[in-house]
């Protein structure tokens, strides 16, 4: 599934996406060069999206996810947690593929997989 191009994708910057056009954003982005790493949108202390505004997934430093609903803090590179409640859960980890004219695409086709199905 073509999620966008990695143009679209500033670099430091996140990116909420709505692949299934749910009517809201189910999917989390964030690029650090030509690095993306992508979770389902889902904090693991209530399962609710993660965003204060639309897009805005990052502290203000740009190297952790944050929760807007607690302020829990996770790693950009792995999507464990490292602060607040939900410590050392972590996000669910979607794959995506990089296709050599820049088109992201979503690997796997199921964004709710569970933590032992992604890779
Ligand atoms: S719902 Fe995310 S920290 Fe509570």
């Amino acid at each position: 599934m073509r999620l966008c191009h990695l143009n679209d994708l500033p670099d430091g910057a996140s990116r909420g996406f709505d692949p299934r056009r749910s009517g809201q954003d189910t999917l989390l982005v964030v690029r650090q060069g030509r690095r993306l790493f992508a979770y389902a949108d889902a904090c693991p202390h209530h399962g609710t999206p993660m965003a204060w505004r639309k897009d805005a997934y990052l502290n203000a430093a740009g190297d952790r996810i944050v929760c807007a609903a607690h302020g829990a803090q996770f790693e950009i590179h792995t999507g464990r947690c490292t602060l607040g409640p939900c410590l050392d859960e972590a996000l669910v980890p979607v794959r995506l593929s990089i296709h050599e004219n820049g088109e992201v695409h979503i690997a796997d086709d199921n964004i709710q997989q569970d933590k032992e199905t992604a890779s």
